[in-house]
C-alpha cells in the first residue's frame, strides 16, 4: 500500500506517520499546512531588563544585556519580514523593561480590541502605551474590569478564543472577553507558575490544531482539552521547560525557541516547518517568541 492509500485509510492524529516507499525511507502527513499572511506587532526591547520578578524565570541578580536582547529580537523581526509576514512598531517606553512582550498589551481580533489590565504595578503603564497604539491604529481599545494579560492568556482558534487563568488574567475577565469580542471563550486553569501564561504552556498552530503541556493545566482543563482537541501535540517535559510553547505559527512556519528539539521533530512530523530560533537574553525575562509578538488575528 503506497503512503497515499494509508493517509486516505488512516484519521490524521498529529504522530508521525513513516511510509517506506519502494525502498526509500520518507516521512508523509496526511494533512496539508498552509501559510495565511499575518500582521503581527512587535516592540523593540530598547529599555529591557530585569529590575523586578514577577515570575520565576525572572531573577534580578542575573545580568542582563539590552544589545544583546535586541540582537535575538531584531532576528525575530527579520525573519516574520522574510516568511512575507506584516510587522508593525510600537515605541519602547523608558522604564518599562517588560515592553518588549509584546503579546501582553491586548486582543485584537479584525477591527475589535481589547487592551490589557496588567496584574502587577510594574507592568501597568504599558497599557497606557498599548492602549494609545491601538486607537493611532484604527483599534479603539476597550477595558475589561478584571485583570487579562491580553495574548499571554488569550488566544483565538476558529471561531473561538482559548483562555488562561490562575496566575495573570483574572477568571472573571474571560467573560468580559466572550461579551467585547462576541465569541466563545474556553476557559483553562493554569497551575504549575512556571506556565504563568496560556502561551507559555499551549500554542495554536491553526484553526483546528494545538500542542500544550499537559502537566501545566488543572485535572479538569486538561480533560476538556482533550475533548475539544483529540489530536494535539502533547509536548514533553523538556521542550516545555526550553519554553518551546512560546511559539508563533502561521499555519505553516512554526517559529519556536530553538532548544525544543523534541517539539520541532514533533511539528515537522505533523506537517508543519519548524524554524527555532534563540532567544535566551529574554527568557531571562520570562518570554521568547510568542510574548514578543502581538498578533492582528482576522
Ligand atoms: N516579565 C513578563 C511578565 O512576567 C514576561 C511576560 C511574558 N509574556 C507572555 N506573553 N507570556 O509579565
Amino acid at each position: 500500500m503506497t503512503g497515499d492509500e494509508l493517509c486516505d485509510r488512516i484519521p490524521y492524529r498529529g504522530t508521525m506517520t513513516t511510509f517506506a516507499d519502494s525502498g526509500t525511507e520518507t516521512r508523509r502527513h496526511c494533512v496539508e499546512r498552509r501559510a495565511t499572511v499575518r500582521r503581527y506587532v512587535m516592540t523593540p526591547p530598547r529599555f529591557f531588563a530585569v529590575d523586578y520578578a514577577i515570575n520565576p524565570w525572572m531573577d534580578t541578580t542575573t545580568p542582563v544585556d539590552a544589545a544583546t536582547a535586541l540582537a535575538q529580537w531584531q532576528h525575530l523581526h527579520d525573519l516574520y519580514r522574510r516568511l512575507g509576514h506584516t510587522v508593525d512598531l510600537v515605541d519602547p517606553v523608558p522604564g518599562l523593561p517588560d515592553m518588549v512582550f509584546a503579546a501582553n498589551g491586548g486582543l485584537i481580533i479584525d477591527d475589535t480590541a481589547a487592551v490589557a489590565r496588567f496584574k502587577y504595578a510594574e507592568r501597568k503603564q504599558e497599557s497606557v502605551a498599548y492602549a494609545a497604539w491601538l486607537a493611532a491604529h484604527g483599534y479603539p481599545p476597550r477595558q475589561t474590569r478584571h485583570t487579562n494579560e491580553g495574548q499571554g492568556d488569550l488566544l483565538p482558534i476558529g471561531g473561538d478564543i482559548l483562555a488562561g487563568y490562575g496566575f495573570r488574567t483574572d477568571l472573571r475577565a474571560h467573560g468580559e472577553i466572550a461579551g467585547i469580542f462576541n465569541r466563545r471563550v474556553i476557559s483553562l486553569e493554569l497551575i504549575d507558575p512556571r506556565f504563568y501564561h496560556l502561551d507559555t504552556a499551549l500554542t495554536v498552530l491553526d484553526d483546528t490544531t494545538i500542542a500544550y503541556y499537559p502537566p501545566a493545566f488543572s485535572y479538569v482543563s486538561r480533560a476538556h482539552l482533550e475533548t475539544l482537541f483529540p489530536n494535539a501535540i502533547l509536548v514533553d517535559t523538556d521542550d516545555a521547560y526550553a519554553f518551546g510553547l512560546n511559539a508563533v505559527s502561521d499555519g505553516h512556519h512554526v517559529i519556536h525557541p530553538a532548544a525544543a528539539g523534541g517539539f520541532a521533530r514533533q511539528l515537522a512530523a505533523a506537517g508543519f516547518e519548524p524554524i527555532g530560533v534563540e532567544m535566551p537574553e529574554l527568557l531571562k525575562g520570562g518570554g521568547s517568541v510568542k510574548c514578543c509578538t502581538l498578533e492582528v488575528y482576522s
